[in-house]
C-alpha cells in the first residue's frame, strides 16, 4: 500500500551507504521503489516521470547527478545547467520522497574503468556523434541501479536511444528492474522539453520548433509516401530552416532500433538531431502510433 507520509518531507541523501540503509529498510517492510534518474535542471518532463513513479511505486526516489563520464565535450559538461535550489523547490512539491544527490567523488574513484559491449547501439546516431556517451550513461545507471535497487525505473521517450541502450544493458547483465518509458512532454509550440533548452537564445528558441515541425511533417507524409521519400522531403525541409544545422533525420524500427526502408515494422519511429547555435537538440516521434503528443 502506498503511504502519503513520505510526501511531506523530501529526504535528501548525499552518500550511498546512508541511502542504501534507508531504502533497504523500506524494502524489507514491503515497499516498492520507483526510481527517476536525472541530471537536474528539472522541468515538466522530469515531473511527469515522478508522477508516473508515484502511480506505480510506494516510494519515489529521484537522483540528481551531472555525470561527467557521459560528456565527451568538456565545455558541454561545464555549461550544463545546475539550478539546484530551483530543483529542490520542485522536488519538495508532493510526488518525490527521496533525493539522492551525490558529489562526483561519491560515485567515482580516480582510476575507474568501464566498458560494456552495446552492439551497434553506441555506434549509430547519438553514439556516433557523441563517442563514449553511452558508455558513460551505462556506467552511471548501473551504479545507480546497484545502489538504489529500484523495482521500477522511469525514463523519458525523448532520449529514445538511451532507453534502447539501458534496455540492452539490463538484459545483458540480468539487472532486476522494470523500465518504464514515459511520453515526451512538449512546450505549447511543440518543442520537446529538455534541460538544455534553457541555454537557447530567444531567436534560437523560436527556430528550435523546426524539429517538432519536421517530425509532424514526417507523420503526415507517412500516410501516403514511402520511407525513402519521407526522409528526403523532411531532410529538405530541415535544411531550409533558418538557424538549424541538421545532424540526422532517420526512420527506424522502434523495437530493433535499425534503419528501415519499408513500413512493415509494428512501431516506426522518426529521430532527429540538430545544432542550433551552440546547443544540440534531439527529438523523436512514432509515425504509426498515436500516443506521443
Ligand atoms: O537522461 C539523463 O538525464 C541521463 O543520461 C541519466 C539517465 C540521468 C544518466 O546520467
Amino acid at each position: 500500500m502506498r503511504s502519503v507520509k513520505f510526501n511531506k518531507n523530501l529526504k535528501i541523501f548525499n552518500r550511498k551507504d546512508t541511502i542504501q540503509i534507508y531504502l533497504d529498510d523500506l524494502r524489507s517492510s514491503g515497499k516498492s521503489i520507483g526510481f527517476v534518474p536525472t541530471m537536474g535542471a528539472l522541468h515538466a518532463g522530469h515531473l511527469s516521470l515522478i508522477d508516473a513513479a508515484r502511480k506505480k511505486a510506494d516510494v519515489v526516489v529521484c537522483s540528481i547527478f551531472v555525470n561527467p563520464t557521459q560528456f565527451n565535450d568538456k565545455k558541454d559538461l561545464e555549461n550544463y545547467p545546475r539550478p539546484i535550489e530551483d530543483d529542490l523547490k520542485k522536488l519538495r512539491q508532493p510526488g518525490c520522497d527521496v533525493l539522492f544527490l551525490p558529489e562526483v567523488d561519491e560515485m567515482y574513484i580516480d582510476s575507474e574503468f568501464w566498458e560494456i559491449e552495446l552492439g551497434n547501439l553506441d555506434k549509430i546516431l547519438e553514439g556516433k556523434i557523441r563517442p563514449g556517451h553511452y558508455q558513460g550513461v551505462t556506467q552511471i545507471v548501473k551504479k545507480l541501479f546497484d545502489i538504489l535497487k529500484p523495482e521500477f525505473a522511469f525514463f523519458g521517450q525523448k532520449d529514445y536511444q538511451q532507453i534502447k541502450v539501458i534496455e540492452f544493458m539490463v538484459k545483458k547483465l540480468n539487472i532486476r528492474v522494470k523500465l518504464i518509458i514515459c511520453p515526451i512532454i512538449r512546450e505549447i509550440d511543440g518543442l520537446a522539453m529538455s534541460s538544455r533548452n534553457i541555454n537557447l537564445l530567444p531567436e534560437e528558441r523560436l527556430q528550435a520548433i523546426a524539429l517538432f515541425q519536421s517530425l509532424t511533417l514526417a507523420r503526415e507524409l507517412f500516410k501516403t509516401k514511402s520511407v525513402s521519400r519521407i526522409k528526403k522531403e523532411v531532410q529538405i525541409f530541415l535544411r531550409s530552416c533558418p538557424g538549424i544545422e541538421m545532424e540526422y533525420f532517420e526512420i527506424f524500427n522502434a523495437r530493433t532500433f535499425k534503419s528501415i526502408n519499408s513500413k512493415n515494422a509494428k512501431t516506426i519511429i522518426a529521430l532527429v538531431a540538430a545544432r542550433i547555435g551552440k546547443i544540440r537538440i534531439i527529438d523523436n516521434m512514432y509515425l504509426n502510433k498515436l500516443n506521443t503528443y
